[in-house]
């Protein structure tokens, strides 16, 4: 890169002495388009409920969700993720519940569809909120056994895609399961689902307010090491991506967000496909206390998305998706 010239005649502050001008020359900057918000689901009725590891987060009921869709729609959030806090009778080994046309997600994608069908959906595809051991999978002689799992994740992915889901998002990290995902959703005639990858998944310890939320943290002993990512590693990442898209995924998640952007920017430029982050529910937490105990203004919360864009990312999964929304909305 050239140098850009020197002190005095170069005065880099001239570029930021007033606000139009600032705007005039930022690179990256964010809208509502850019952001997906999560939503847990319960089960019963007329309930709404704050999960205590997520301060600001709720869980509703099926019929309550109604409530939050209004909100999505009204500040123009394009996408949600749907995930289920499973009752414990209804957990077991191999994750049954995953399959059954009427739980929570497939109820969810119904109403959705039918009631706000301008709302795009996307569903994790992996068995974790349904095992009674908390795995994404089905553990076999003490393992978890990648090919008999992927054989569950291409049912559970042909069921929300019957029932109407957009964006199928297996987020186990089971090789060959994009795949085979890919394979069955094709031949079922759901040439236009897409498939969203979790990729780059590592095996990290900021999913700990989540694994409360779907009811999974209690009942897991060991950790996802044999599955997900060594965060030691950033090579691997390409390996990852590389099989995921040739497999036929169309767009690839980095997961966690912010302390992984580093692997955001590098797939961007190796990689020509959408890339998302996901703001996780540890870095939530973190920045959510801090906004809570008046450390930090909330002003640093669209700094942190903002951070995700710089690095190349097309769109972020976050729990501030909402407040930010209405930030932005005000800004305008
Ligand atoms: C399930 C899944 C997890 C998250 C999203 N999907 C947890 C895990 O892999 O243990 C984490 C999301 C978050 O922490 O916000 N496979």
């Amino acid at each position: 890169m050239k140098t850009l010239g020197s002190y005095p005649k170069t005065r880099l502050r001239r570029l930021r002495k007033s606000k139009w001008l600032r705007n005039l020359v930022s690179e990256s900057s964010i809208t509502t388009n850019d952001l997906i918000l999560p939503i847990f689901i319960r089960d019963g009725k007329g309930k709404i409920e704050k999960i205590k590891s997520m301060p600001g987060v709720k869980r509703y009921s099926v019929d309550k969700l109604v409530n939050i869709l209004k909100e999505v729609k009204k500040n123009k959030i394009p996408m949600i993720a749907l995930f289920p806090y499973t009752p414990n009778n209804k957990k077991d080994k191999i994750g049954s519940e995953a399959l059954n046309e009427n739980n929570l997600i497939c109820q969810s994608i119904r109403l959705i569809k039918q009631k706000f069908p301008s709302i795009g959906i996307m569903c994790d595809v992996a068995l974790d909120p349904y095992t009674n051991h908390g795995h994404d999978g089905v553990i076999i002689k003490n393992k978890i056994d990648n090919d008999v799992t992927v054989k569950i994740l291409v049912k559970q992915a042909l069921l929300y895609a019957k029932m109407g889901c957009d964006i199928i998002a297996p987020s186990d990290m089971m090789d060959g399961r994009v795949g085979a995902i890919r394979k069955a959703l094709d031949k079922e005639n759901f040439t236009d689902v897409c498939i969203l990858s979790y990729a780059v998944k590592y095996a990290s310890h900021f999913y700990g307010p989540f694994r409360d939320a779907v009811g999974s943290k209690s009942k897991l002993k060991k950790n996802k090491k044999t599955y997900q990512m060594d965060f030691r590693n950033s090579s691997e990442s390409f390996r990852e991506v590389g099989l995921d898209l040739k497999e036929g995924a169309d767009m690839i998640m980095v997961k966690p967000g912010l302390i992984y952007l580093d692997i955001i920017k590098q797939l961007k430029k190796v990689f020509n496909v959408p890339i998302l982050a996901y703001q996780v529910s540890g870095e939530y937490f973190m920045i959510k206390n801090a906004l809570e105990k008046k450390i930090m203004n909330d002003d640093a919360v669209i700094e942190s998305i903002t951070a995700f864009k710089r690095a190349g990312a097309a769109a972020v999964i976050t729990y501030f998706a909402l407040d930010i929304a209405k930030k932005i909305r005000q800004l305008n």
